[in-house]
């Protein structure tokens, strides 16, 4: 079978996205980055979704349009807190976690507890609800890795007691207790490694490569890179990440994971910064500064089995997810708003640069799928 005939039957394409009958399915995290796109994505395919978010990184607006629809429902919770819910859920996706360092750093304690109690807590969830549930993991679980690109029987080489560690070691142990909960209850689990993923909602001021650099550009400011730009990231455009995840969550019981879900094509910090730099036609330099303790240096996922058994590969050409980026931040930062307002204080004096084309190129989120 084809690889795309494989991934449309396993979300059950045939019937159109917005088949009646859908499932009730509960996404932590669902006011962030990715899991506000994924509420998006779950309610237009006809599904009841239930988000649950503490707001630490998340936003409400991210998930404003739903708030009025019929099938969606906002609980502001802590996943460290037992959670109770009195209906019936058939799906838990676990993406509750600050994913940037500068936010996963600030509480360093409580990152390492919602990684590892949250996760307990959902997957008590779950089989309760005899659930299937997913765990957003992390390339981060491959630490600084020493085998280049990361197959998932890669074990990695994580510094447990360095800065990173609250959240590379949370997010390893949360990945343990998954595979306990298989193991001696039969939980039907399914464990997502994600590595760098980018789109409209980023928050602008979290210090993630992408979301830094664009921002920087459309204000003509200097362009931190950490270290020389010459170590290596891949970027997956948010729409096909959510793809997989939800092809990964259909596909038959036997897979659990944990499997890699990002982009192969490898490209160099400088180089993102050139392609942002010209898609912004931006008048930024490139300031260079000391790399973090224990970034890092290459980091490219192998998909083989995302694309055996999902039939799942990235299809959003680079330059398209940044256009699609670049033109949400250029509306965000015209019309500043929410977090927006904090970064916007440091540059007071100088405005936005915001060109009314980039503005427009922001319409749809959604690039392939
Ligand atoms: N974006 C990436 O590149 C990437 C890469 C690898 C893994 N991931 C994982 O995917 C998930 C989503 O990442 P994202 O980029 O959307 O990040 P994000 O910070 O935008 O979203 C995380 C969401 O979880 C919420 N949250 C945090 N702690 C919580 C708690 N204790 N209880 C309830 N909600 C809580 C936040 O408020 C936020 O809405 C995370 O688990 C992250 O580790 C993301």
């Amino acid at each position: 079978m084809s690889t795309s005939k494989k991934a449309a039957r396993l979300l059950g394409r045939r019937n159109g996205p917005n088949r009646a009958g859908g499932m009730t399915v509960l996404v932590a995290g669902g006011a962030g980055f990715i899991g506000s796109h994924l509420c998006d994505r779950l309610v237009q395919r006809g599904h009841r979704v239930i988000c649950v978010d503490n707001l630490y990184t998340g936003r409400l607006d991210n998930v404003r349009p739903l708030l009025n629809h019929p099938d969606f429902v906002f609980i502001e919770h802590d996943v460290r807190d037992r959670l109770v819910v009195a209906e019936p859920v058939e799906r838990v996706y676990n993406l509750a976690c600050a994913a940037s360092p500068r936010h996963y750093q600030n509480d360093p304690i409580g990152t390492m507890n919602t990684c590892v109690v949250g996760a307990h807590n959902l997957l008590e969830l779950a089989r309760e609800k005899s659930a299937r549930i997913l765990q957003a993991s992390t390339s981060e679980v491959y630490g600084d890795p020493e085998q280049h690109p990361q197959r998932e029987d890669y074990v990695g080489h994580v510094n447990p007691i360095g800065p990173r560690a609250c959240y590379d070691e949370g997010k390893r142990a949360a990945e343990t207790l998954f595979f306990d909960y298989h193991r001696l209850y039969g939980l039907p689990i399914k464990v997502a490694r994600i590595f760098n993923t980018y789109g409209p909602r980023m928050l602008e001021n979290d210090g993630r490569v992408v979301s830094n650099f664009i921002v920087q550009a459309l204000r003509n400011e200097p362009i931190t890179i950490y270290g020389d730009g010459s170590q290596t990231r891949s970027f997956c455009y948010v729409d096909d990440l959510l793809f997989g995840l939800e092809l990964l969550m259909e596909s038959p019981l036997t897979v659990t994971g944990p499997c890699n879900l990002g982009n192969p094509q490898e490209v160099t910090i400088c180089d993102i910064a050139r392609l942002i730099l010209a898609q912004t036609e931006s008048a930024s330099t490139l300031d260079f500064r000391p790399l973090p303790i224990d970034d890092p240096k290459r980091r490219r996922p192998v998909i083989d089995r995302a694309l055996e058994l999902l039939g799942w590969r990235p299809r959003a050409p680079l330059d398209a997810g940044l256009r699609a980026t670049i033109g949400y931040f250029a509306m965000k930062l015209s019309a500043p708003e929410d977090g927006m307002r904090a970064a916007a204080k440091d540059t007071r004096d100088r405005p936005p640069r915001c060109t009314p084309r980039l503005a427009a190129a922001t319409t749809s989120d959604s690039l392939v799928h």
